[in-house]
């Protein structure tokens, strides 16, 4: 016999019509009218592939199908695991969402089935993944980047709300690319789908959704009654995009703390600031977003809906009916320095490469201010040091160097403190580069190991002036800036490393 959840489930059928929950009662298209369906896929039509995300009681893995050769993401989730976490509801709203929504700015729900086991979604496959890594990747984005993808977000959100869907945890990690770099939003397993009746568009939640950081102040509140209800409406979203353009453009959400409870707390007083360098209007934006009164909020329907939204300073000169048609920028690693945008000569391709931006020669031009002769044949720092010599040097440096503690016996070839910057803030570290190879870096106030740069082959080192240089890994840049200007320097040692390690 099937299981409730089964037949629930084949209740529901994709399409691109929405299915209303009441349809029993309305009349049915007799037989001529009704479209025939396509046989309904199986697992074994499909060769899966690696893994693209983890939940409790689903994953999406990429998947081609055999017949065809097309990609998809199929969610697979887990019957048993979800009846035990008692998320069915949560799986069938999921499903109701993304068949109601039809615009490019969403991943696409193409097919559904099952198993005695699984419950299938075939959604629609986002080639470069979710936004967040390219944060971490670049630091922040710059204010034209950063101005497309806020468009881009903005009208997704018209669509899904003109259609009375909140989705409840957007975040950057929600936000996933395709592969022209478009937007696609994803996971509507805390979405809401607003009933015809509730006029102020508020509908009650037992149980907190979203994640901590980008959550708004109306859902962690208790009401007047003194029962503790949370209330999302549309206006969630609209916090939700204040922490997110936030995030673009500083690196880092607004609220952030060491736990949760924190993190609350500060959304609760509105404590965040804005770091030195963030645009001008980006600021007067984000202050109309992150408003405590929901229905303050620019873009909410009191607030002039999304026309007053679209028509802010920040977003002068986007062509909002013809964006998803645009080539969006490209995701360029950059850092600030006394107010200008210091931008590599790199792009971000893919997650391991990093492609010369063919217009510009500045890397080149600072990387032969010294001459071939200098470059590859006089070392400097990776000096080929007897055993004795080594040992000699190891100890003189365990008693004279502070910094000896923290780079695990390896002789230190150059340090000195620089300004690590990740997006807009920046922190001072003693930089520490040793044999093995490693970069440490420490933290010089409370003499904390802090991290390291993680060594590989693709490491690349690119000078911009002489005070900043970057460290380009596959899955970050290092923006350092060297106030005593030996940005130069750094590199050139960091090249010598590069050199003796893999080309020796
Ligand atoms: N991760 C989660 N969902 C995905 C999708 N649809 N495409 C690519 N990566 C994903």
């Amino acid at each position: 016999m099937p299981s409730m959840l089964t037949l629930v489930f084949r209740k529901l059928k994709v399409g691109s019509k929405p299915q209303k929950e009441e349809s029993s009662m309305a009349p049915q298209p007799d037989a001529s009218q009704q479209r025939v369906q396509p046989p309904k896929k199986q697992r074994s039509d499909f060769e899966f592939g690696k893994i693209l995300g983890e939940g409790s009681y689903s994953e999406v893995v990429q998947a081609t199908e055999k017949t065809t050769r097309k990609e998809y993401a199929i969610k697979v989730l887990l019957k048993r695991q979800m009846i035990r976490e008692n998320k069915q509801k949560y799986v069938m709203r999921e499903r109701d969402v993304l068949t109601r929504l039809n615009h490019p700015f969403f991943v696409k729900l193409y097919f559904t089935f099952q198993d005695k086991d699984r419950l299938y979604f075939g959604l629609s496959l986002a080639k470069r993944g979710e936004l967040l890594p390219y944060i971490h990747k670049v630091g922040s984005f710059d204010e034209c980047t950063t101005r497309f993808y806020s468009a881009e977000i903005i009208l997704a959100l018209e669509h899904m709300h003109s259609l009375g869907i909140i989705h409840r945890d957007l975040k950057p990690e929600n936000i996933l690319l395709n592969e022209d770099w478009h937007i696609q939003i994803t996971d509507f397993g805390s979405a809401k789908i607003l009933e015809a009746d509730s006029s102020d568009g508020i509908v009650r939640a037992n149980s907190f959704v979203g994640t901590a950081q980008y959550v708004s102040p109306e859902l962690l509140t208790t009401n007047r009654t003194e029962r503790v209800e949370k209330s999302a409406s549309k206006c969630s979203d609209l916090w939700a995009l204040g922490a997110i353009i936030y995030q673009l453009l500083a690196g880092l959400p607004p609220f952030r703390a060491g736990t949760e409870y924190l993190i609350f707390q500060k959304i609760l007083k509105l404590e965040y600031v804005f770091p030195d360098g963030f645009p001008e209007k980006a600021r007067d934006l984000v202050q109309k977003l992150l408003v405590i009164d929901p229905k303050k909020r620019l873009g909410c329907d009191e607030c002039g809906g999304y026309p007053k939204l679209k028509a802010h300073p920040f977003f002068q000169g986007v062509d909002w009916d013809n964006i998803h048609k645009q080539t969006p920028p490209a995701l360029k690693p950059f850092t600030m320095l006394d107010g200008e945008e210091i931008h590599s000569d790199y792009y971000v391709d893919d997650f391991n490469i990093l492609t010369p931006n063919s217009l510009s020669d500045v890397f080149e031009k600072i990387n032969t201010n010294e001459t071939e002769n200098e470059k590859t044949h006089s070392k400097k720092y990776v000096l080929d040091h007897s055993s004795e010599e080594r040992a000699h040097l190891l100890s003189k440096q365990e008693k004279d160097v502070k910094w000896h503690q923290f780079v695990e016996g390896n002789l230190i070839l150059k340090m000195g403190l620089v300004d690590k910057r990740k997006g807009l803030f920046a922190r001072r570290r003693q930089l520490l580069l040793t044999e093995g190879p490693h970069l440490y870096y420490v933290d010089p106030e409370n003499m904390v190991l802090k991290g390291e740069i993680p060594w590989s082959r693709t490491l690349k080192v690119e000078a911009k002036n002489f005070k900043t240089f970057f460290v380009h890994t596959p899955n970050r840049t290092y923006y350092l800036i060297d106030p005593e200007g030996y940005a130069l320097e750094w590199c050139r040692a960091i090249d010598e490393m590069m050199h003796y390690t893999y080309q020796a």
